[in-house]
Parts: C-alpha cells; sequence; structure tokens
C-alpha cells in the first residue's frame, strides 16, 4: 500500500524577540571553545560536582566529544536515543544531566517524573519538534481516527501524549512490522523520510506527516555516487533520517548506535558517513588507523545548514554544563497531565524492546540488527 504525503508544517521560521532564525540563534548560543587549560580545569570541576550531587550525565552521539567522554568516564552514558530513555530510567540517580536536545530531557522527565532533569542548554531543540506542534497534530490525528498513531522521538511532550506509541530509529521498523502483522493502519510523525523507508521496509498502510531533520535533509544521493566511486573500499553507513536517494545506497541503515556497532563489527577500511558529524568522535575510538568520510552535503553556508552538524546538539559544551551542575539551573519540567498520557507510549516502546532483547540470543543480536537495518531482514 502506498504511503500518503500529508502535512508539511515550516520549521525555519523567525523568533519573534530576536529576529532570527531558529537555526541561526541556535548557533549565536554554541559555547566557544576552551583553551586546553580551561577545557581541563572545567572538565575536573564537572566530575567533582556530578560525584558531589550524585548525578549521572546522559549523553547523545551528536554532542561534544568531551561531554561524550566525561558521560562514559563518571558512570553515565553515550548512546543513541532508545538507550538514553531506558538508562535514565533505570540509573538510581535522583539527578539526571541530559546533553543532547529537548525531547531527551522530556521523555527522561516524563519516565521518571520524580528525579530532577537538568539540561546544559533548554533551548536546544530539534527541527522535527519544531516541525510538528501539537495543536496541528492533534487536528491530524481528529481526522483519522481509525488509524494508530505512531510518533517518533523526536516530538514534544504533547505530541507523545496523543501517540499510541513512540518509536526510535533503532526500533521504529520493527514496532511498524509488529503493528502492520496486526493489520493496523499507521498515522505516522513527524520524520517523512524516515516514515517513507519504513513504510517500503514493511509494506505498512503509513500515512505520513511531511516533517524532516535538517541535517540530515542535506545529504545528496548523486554526489554520494560520486563519492563512493571514488572510494569503493568503503562502507556506506546511513541513518533513516536521511532522503530516500541516500537511503537507496547505504550498506547498513541504523541508528545512531547501531552504526557505531556496524563499524566494529566490520573489517571495511573505510567508512562515508550519512549522520550528524559528531558520531565521528566515537566512531574514530572504536575502529582507529580506518577513514571516515563525512557524506555529501550541499556545502557549508553562511547558517552551516549544510554541515552535517546539529545547531542543537551543538549547544551542549563544557561551560554550560557546569554551569548547571553549580546552580541547578535549567530544569526541565513536564506538565503532570501531559506526561501521564505521554508516558503510555514510551512504556511500550521500552516493554517492547525489553521483550525483543529477551528473545534474541546475545551472540546473534547485532547479527540480526544489521540485517534487519541494512533493509536485508524481514520486510
Ligand atoms: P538516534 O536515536 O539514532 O540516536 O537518533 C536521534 C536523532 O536525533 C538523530 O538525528
Ligand atoms: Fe533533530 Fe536532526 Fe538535530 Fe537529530 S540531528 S536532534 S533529528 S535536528
Amino acid at each position: 500500500m502506498q504511503a500518503t504525503a500529508t502535512k508539511v508544517v515550516e520549521f525555519e521560521r523567525p523568533q519573534m524577540e530576536t529576529g532570527g532564525s531558529c537555526t541561526a540563534n541556535a548557533w549565536a548560543k554554541v559555547p566557544a571553545t576552551p583553551s586546553p587549560e580551561e577545557r581541563a580545569q572545567l572538565k575536573a570541576r564537572i566530575r567533582q560536582l556530578l560525584k558531589e550531587k550524585q548525578a549521572v550525565l546522559v549523553a547523545h552521539y551528536y554532542v561534544d566529544g568531551d561531554l561524550q567522554d566525561l558521560a562514559e568516564e563518571t558512570g553515565g552514558c553515550v548512546s543513541d536515543s532508545l538507550e538514553m530513555a531506558r538508562f535514565g530510567r533505570d540509573h538510581a540517580a535522583q539527578t539526571l544531566v541530559v546533553a543532547g536536545v529537548r525531547f531527551m530531557g522530556e521523555t527522561a522527565k516524563i519516565l521518571s517524573p520524580e528525579k530532577r532533569i537538568l539540561m546544559p542548554d533548554l533551548e536546544a531543540t530539534c527541527s522535527l519538534d519544531l516541525g510538528c506542534p501539537a495543536d496541528e497534530f492533534a487536528a491530524f490525528c481528529d481526522q483519522h481516527p481509525d488509524r494508530t498513531v505512531v510518533v517518533y522521538a523526536n516530538t514534544s511532550a504533547a505530541v507523545k501524549a496523543r501517540a499510541d506509541w513512540m518509536v526510535t530509529s533503532g526500533i521504529g521498523l520493527e514496532i511498524v512490522q509488529h503493528l502492520h502483522a496486526q493489520g493496523k493502519k499507521i498515522l505516522w510523525a513527524p520524520d517523512k523520510h524516515l516514515g517513507s523507508y519504513i513504510q517500503k521496509q514493511t509494506g505498512a498502510d503509513m500515512l505520513l506527516w511531511q516533517g524532516s531533520c535538517l541535517v540530515h535533509d542535506e545529504f545528496k544521493g548523486v554526489e554520494l555516487e560520486l563519492m563512493r566511486a571514488e572510494h569503493p573500499d568503503a562502507l556506506v553507513l546511513v541513518h533513516p533520517e536521511s532522503p530516500e536517494a541516500v537511503v537507496a545506497q547505504a550498506d547498513v541503515i541504523g541508528s545512531t548506535s547501531q552504526l557505531i556497532a556496524a563499524v566494529q563489527a566490520s573489517d571495511a577500511p573505510a567508512f562515508i558517513v550519512a549522520t550528524d558529524n559528531g558520531i565521528l568522535h566515537k566512531m574514530r575510538a572504536a575502529a582507529p588507523g580506518k577513514r571516515f568520510i563525512d557524506a555529501p552535503t550541499a556545502g557549508n553556508s553562511a547558517t552551516c545548514k549544510s554541515c552535517a552538524h546539529c545547531p542543537w546538539m551543538a549547544m551542549n559544551g563544557l561551560q554550560n554544563l557546569l554551569h548547571v551542575l553549580e546552580t541547578g539551573a535549567n530544569e526541565i519540567h513536564v506538565d503532570p497531565a501531559v506526561g501521564k498520557q505521554a508516558v503510555v507510549c514510551i512504556d511500550r516502546m521500552l516493554d517492547f524492546a525489553a521483550q525483543r532483547k529477551a528473545k534474541v540470543r546475545p551472540s546473534a543480536r547485532l547479527e540480526d540488527e544489521q540485517q534487519l537495518f541494512a533493509g536485508i531482514g524481514p520486510a
């Protein structure tokens, strides 16, 4: 069955207070690179405060490499958004510092309303979240009451409150397969590329919201073909928020964690990477001596629209991380009534993930995931 194009909402609106665009405002707030001495001091103080405040740092692979390293070395986690949600929920710490974008902090708060969730900058958002306003989304759902509502994690708490299922890129395909097998028709939001990839893989009846990630939307299919010809020994790794022409050329398609796992498992000497280049920090550490090549975009512009780095992820730095630890500023709040509704769709996903993990033999898991996300698994 064909996916039907539906709703487009522009995310790059000028902000009333400043007059600048959302992304220009984000770039203006990116912390300056500290000097080597400042950097060492900031890191030492952060380690000390995390310990003193019994706080745990939960970071995404796209944030500054120093924050990723700090999360790992202090007993926190650096991962994709599925594992960030699970780790934050299951950790005993009562203060979580989430280095990533706002929906990640909100998800942590919804799952653990009793915990204090802090973020380096509360204005770190996501073009998918901005492009799916809760009121317009509710009206869209009202028009299609016969459909199971599946939303991507990159949405507001209010949008999740309206959903039956939340998914991340690491598990969306399997969940839609499961729903399709039950004969469900799906209303999907907001990422059109991920939605259309999953629709093609599963054959499910999916009505798609037309949002996109401003970083992945910039990867170019024709230029990727030329790049592949120049680097015939390179494996092509693609995040499924990328356009169809790019996904079609992938050797591995998957979430950030799955792409890093593919690098670890592969004996290829080189990788072309179609996702935010913050991930290269971890990939280089996982496979020292190998070549990593950024997949092609239209090139850098004044606002860095095509620089393969998310302006909102870039807002997380050592300085504002230290500031929130020192002051307790930037706490995430979610309306408890909204949180109570939103938690249902997140719990469904986490329960599904836990069942899947229990079913798959540990040694077979990576192989299964790679097959599934290379699009050669069960469809
Ligand atoms: P992952 O869940 O794959 O880490 O993706 C999150 C995200 O925002 C990608 O742009
Ligand atoms: Fe959102 Fe894209 Fe940034 Fe991920 S990389 S947080 S999808 S804008």
